[in-house]
């Protein structure tokens, strides 16, 4: 067995004395926004990972479902990407973006391009997922010579200024609001907690009436609008994954009113949904299309494809970048796009998928606590309540969970939705069979620990 393949080992309890240390010299070192170290959910530091496994500056080992931020899809330090990025670096470590390509950069490009559903075909090469978000919404504006854009509550694409325009989360947004530009956030179908209520289809088409009425009425506010945002599956958001419908609906209506189609697809891309891409469960093929995290499972690159007819409007020089198409992280994609390849990782994350969102199904059927099971592909995560009648979110009790886990060496430390209370799961897709069925006895025993705690003392819990 490999060690990308073990199973948990704790030498001592995680945080320990060395992530410890390290923490205290990151804040004394760092600015207060690259840190989250809120108790119960002091992080571990990370010295090594493989496969879907971490190890951390203690020595202890954990299973990781948080895949890096959903990063890792072809596993940590996947050793085919590894020997690609060594021999690239042995060759050419950077080149001169807008002016000199590399080779890889060429090659990389050709790669996406064929990848990538019909009519996309243009790619801009970024590097992180912020840089793309900043690229659709200028492709946006040259396109329609309109600089509006219409985004979804829950949504979340990132923290450059584009993307904080964009996303919704209001504490991200709130101290900045007087630099953002001008969005206006449509309900997403988030059937758990929308106020339009019914099944998540009852939801999304409600949600589509109004979407409908938004942009047909002349009195609704809306104007000016280039472009509409969404990702296929909503991240940040906690894992809300909109009926194939919705998207089909969103497409017709963007069609009608001119208005681009943008696909977020910085999470979902590259098989983490059980297709390449996440719209393409929906059939629908959006105007742009984003994509960073698990591209190179693991080296800072994303891109932005989109249609000849909406990239047609740039011109050299318009937006560039020093670091655009680096040899080393087009090498690191290159490789991982192959390894996603030769790894069926595609096929296994629907599979594996569907195993995985069966079981959280038999742990919600054991745990009050779990309030709704989300998910699709190796995108699966639980939303935790305190009470299912009323749905009071168990923020406080999820970061429980999550602190539990850990100390047993299953990394899930990936909080979101907008209320704090969802542990969203995105391992490596490499994550073995027994990796799962280990990980998900020791979620049963962190969820069923922190239900016994809030039972003994209801009103301390809730602190
Ligand atoms: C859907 C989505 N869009 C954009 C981003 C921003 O990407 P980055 O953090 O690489 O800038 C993220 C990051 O989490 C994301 O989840």
């Amino acid at each position: 067995m490999t060690f990308g393949e073990a199973m948990p080992e704790i030498r001592v309890t995680p945080p320990g004395p060395q992530s410890r240390a390290m923490l205290a010299k990151l804040q004394r070192n760092e600015s207060a926004a690259s840190l989250w170290a809120a108790e119960p959910e002091t992080p571990i530091v990370w010295a090594r990972a493989q496969g879907a496994c971490i190890e951390d500056v203690d020595g202890n080992v954990f299973i990781d479902w948080t895949g890096g931020f959903s990063v890792a899809v072809a596993g940590h330090g996947n050793p085919a990407i590894v020997a690609a990025i060594q021999e690239q670096a042995g060759r050419l470590l950077h080149a001169q973006g807008v002016l000199n390509p590399s080779d890889r950069r060429v090659e990389l490009s050709e790669l996406l391009t064929a990848l990538v559903p019909r009519p996309l075909e243009v790619v801009h090469l970024t590097t992180t997922g912020s840089e793309a978000i900043d690229v659709a919404m200028k492709t946006a504006v040259l396109a329609t010579g309109r600089s509006h854009f219409l985004a979804f509550q829950d949504g979340y694409h990132g923290k450059g200024l584009a993307g904080t325009t964009l996303s919704a989360n209001r504490k991200f947004r709130a101290p900045f609001a007087s630099v953002l530009g001008h969005v206006a956030h449509l309900p997403s179908p988030y059937a758990y907690r929308s106020p339009f209520g019914g099944t998540p289809d009852e939801c999304a088409d409600r949600c589509l009436a109004y979407i409908t009425d938004l942009l047909d009425n002349p009195a609704s506010g809306v104007v000016d609008v280039a472009a509409m945002i969404i990702e296929p599956v909503q991240g940040n958001g906690g894992w809300i994954v909109p009926p194939p419908h919705f998207l089909r609906g969103l497409r017709a209506l963007c069609d009608r009113h001119g208005i681009l189609l943008i696909f977020d697809e910085i999470i979902t891309g590259f098989g983490r949904t059980g297709r390449w891409f996440g719209g393409q469960h929906s059939g629908v093929t959006p105007d742009l299309m984003t994509c960073g995290k698990g591209m190179a499972s693991g080296m800072p690159i994303s891109a932005v494809v989109g249609t000849r007819d909406a990239m047609r409007h740039w011109t050299p020089m318009l937006q560039t970048s020093t670091f655009l198409g680096n040899p080393v992280c087009a090498a690191a994609a290159i490789a991982s796009l192959a390894e996603i390849e030769r790894l069926g990782l595609v096929d296994r994350a629907a599979r594996m998928g569907e195993r995985f969102n069966a079981a959280l199904r038999a742990l919600a059927a054991r745990h009050p606590l779990i309030g709704e099971v989300r998910g699709i592909g190796m995108l699966q995560g639980i939303e935790l309540v305190r009470d299912r009648a009323t749905k009071e979110p168990a923020a406080a009790e999820a970061a429980k969970v999550a602190a539990h886990a850990l100390r047993n060496g299953l990394h899930i430390n990936n909080r979101g939705g907008r209320l704090g209370n969802v542990l969203k799961f995105s391992p490596p897709l490499v994550l073995t069979d027994a990796q799962l069925d280990r990980g998900l006895a020791i979620l049963d025993d962190a969820l069923g620990a922190v239900e016994a705690e809030m039972s003994r003392a209801p009103a301390a819990a809730r602190t």
